[in-house]
This record gives structure tokens, C-alpha cells and sequence, in this order.
């Protein structure tokens, strides 16, 4: 029998988890879940029979890949794929694959949250300032920039992105004015949400002289990856300029350091929360489940990522 592994360091909500166990019971499938672990050789032992896997930010490494002989497919049951190891996923016939939008919608009303947050001086009861007229932009116009420059509009915010793999006329359909270059779009927007993937092109290019062009009171929002920040010019930032301020949904490295020195300037979650609410997990579960049945029962591969 086909057998289907859950395997989630930070568990789904438990209506998600029920919701992806009917659909996988209901094609004749096993079900099988590995939660909350907290040693590497908890996974390993856990795919050794499994023929799919669903996952979030778990490590779907070589040497997890390579511990599942029986392993057909991974579909990790959010956006970003960083977490495969797409090279050893090929070399051992498994397919992977993303769920795009699931959960983008939760992430983005993280972004707007955490910078209401900051806004009003994280609740400490003196006078803070207001979202609206403010000018944010969003570097990368996929799914989460999408949500977040609508949520972002019901503030009255002044909404700009920079992406060059979407057509200028896909961005200004949403009203969003195009920038051409990082620098432009740094330069004009105090608030910057930051969407990109995290890859070699994208790795620690987040650096100082970027986010010195940014106006007074300059604030970066983090929901992407920790990888795309140039932590040692983070720093940097911070020290020169004591109007920047820095939230983030993945707490850096150099958290030590932030904490100690910048106390009211960040707000880190304790936990990656972009996608932690229950719709999210329903949505990106389910829709992982019904990829996996329909992989291997219909060979239907959209989504796929290698
Ligand atoms: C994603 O890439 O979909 C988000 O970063 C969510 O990740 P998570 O499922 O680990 O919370």
C-alpha cells in the first residue's frame, strides 16, 4: 500500500492534518505522521517505507532522500523550496513539488501586523505613527506581495514594487506603480517588504548599500528567508542609522547582537509564523495531499519542481 508521511518539525493545525488523512485514507493510501521531532535521525527513521512525503521547512536533504529507497514524491506544502535538495531528488527519481498561494495570504497579514506593531512603538502606549500615506514597497511581485499590497491598500498606503520576472503591465493591473532596480524602489519607500526566494542569486544580497538608500525611518520587513540578509551589514544599518528598524518572521543570527544593542528598533517571532494559522495549513495541506493522489494515481505533475 501506498504510504503517505507527514513530516512537520512545526506541526499543521489539527483540522489540517484530519483534513489531509481523509483525503489520503479516502484514495486507499496509509497515512502516517511524524511530528514536533527533534533529531534528524527521527526523519530519517520515519521515510525509511514512506512513498510520499509532505512537508514545510523540513530538510528534505540527500541523506533524508537517500534513507527513503521507496520514496516517490515530496511536495512541500508551502512556498519555498530551498528546504529540497532538488539535485538529489532527481538523481533518486522523486518528483518535488511547491503548493504556490496556499498560505501567502497569512503571510501577508503577518507583514501588515508586524508593521502596525512597530508603528505604535509595539503597544507601549506612546505615540506612534500611522500606515496610511506611507510609501511600501514590495521586492518581488509573487503570490505574498500580491496579498500584502491588497491588505496594504485598505491602509491607505502608497503601494511599489520591483520584480523582473513579472511584466510591468501584471504589476500596474494592481495599481502598484513599477520600479526597474532594487536601488530605485529602496530608495523611494520607508517601509520595504522583502519576497524573494532564497537562491545564489539572492543570497546576502539584502547588504548595507541597499538599505542605506532607504528614507528616514526605514523599516525592512522579513517574511522571505534569513539567508537574503547580509547579516554583517545588517548590522552595519543598524549602528550608522538609529531610525532603521528591522522585523522579521526569521530570526537572524546575529540575534545576540540586535537584541543587546537595539532594544524598540526589531521584533523577531519566536517561531516562523508567516504560515502558522490554521487556513493556511488546511489550504497548503490539502492542496499537498490532493497533488500526491493525484500524481500517483493520474501522473498529474503541476507544481513539479524538478
Ligand atoms: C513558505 O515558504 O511557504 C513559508 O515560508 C512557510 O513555511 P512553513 O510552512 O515552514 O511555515
Amino acid at each position: 500500500m501506498t504510504k503517505v508521511l507527514v513530516a512537520t518539525e512545526k506541526p499543521f493545525a489539527p483540522e489540517a492534518v484530519k483534513q489531509i488523512k481523509q483525503i489520503i485514507e479516502d484514495a486507499g493510501f496509509e497515512f502516517a505522521t511524524l511530528e514536533k521531532y527533534t533529531d534528524k535521525s527521527e526523519l530519517l527513521a520515519a521515510v525509511k517505507d514512506a512513498n510520499a512525503l509532505i512537508i514545510r521547512s523540513d530538510k528534505a536533504t540527500k541523506e533524508v532522500i537517500e534513507a527513503a529507497p521507496n520514496l516517490k514524491i515530496i511536495v512541500r506544502a508551502g512556498a519555498g523550496y530551498d528546504n529540497i535538495d532538488l539535485e538529489a531528488a532527481t538523481a533518486n527519481n522523486v518528483l518535488a513539488m511547491n503548493t504556490p498561494g496556499q498560505n501567502s495570504n497569512a503571510v501577508a497579514e503577518l507583514v501588515l501586523g508586524m508593521m502596525v506593531f512597530q508603528a505604535r512603538n509595539q503597544f507601549n502606549g506612546k505615540a506612534g505613527t500611522e500606515l496610511k500615506n506611507k510609501k511600501l514597497g514590495i521586492h518581488a511581485y509573487g503570490n505574498v506581495g500580491r496579498y500584502v499590497v491588497n491588505i496594504a491598500k485598505g491602509f491607505g498606503m502608497e503601494v511599489f514594487a520591483y520584480d523582473p520576472f513579472v511584466k510591468d503591465e501584471v504589476i500596474e493591473a494592481d495599481g502598484v506603480k513599477v520600479f526597474h532596480s532594487a536601488e530605485e524602489l529602496y530608495r523611494h519607500c520607508q517601509y520595504i517588504s522583502l519576497h524573494i526566494p532564497n537562491n545564489d542569486k539572492t543570497r546576502k544580497s539584502i547588504n548595507y548599500d541597499l538599505l542605506n538608500l532607504m528614507p528616514f525611518g526605514a523599516t525592512l520587513v522579513n517574511t522571505a528567508r534569513k539567508e537574503v540578509i547580509d547579516e554583517k551589514d545588517l548590522l552595519k544599518i543598524f549602528a550608522l542609522r538609529s531610525d532603521f528598524t528591522y522585523l522579521s518572521d526569521l530570526i537572524p543570527d546575529c540575534e545576540e547582537e540586535i537584541t543587546r544593542d537595539y532594544r524598540g528598533r526589531f521584533f523577531f517571532t519566536p517561531k516562523k509564523s508567516g504560515a502558522q494559522t490554521a487556513e493556511a495549513n488546511i489550504n497548503a495541506g490539502v492542496a499537498a495531499a490532493k497533488q500526491i493522489v493525484g500524481f500517483i494515481k493520474e501522473g498529474n505533475s503541476e507544481y513539479k519542481l524538478n
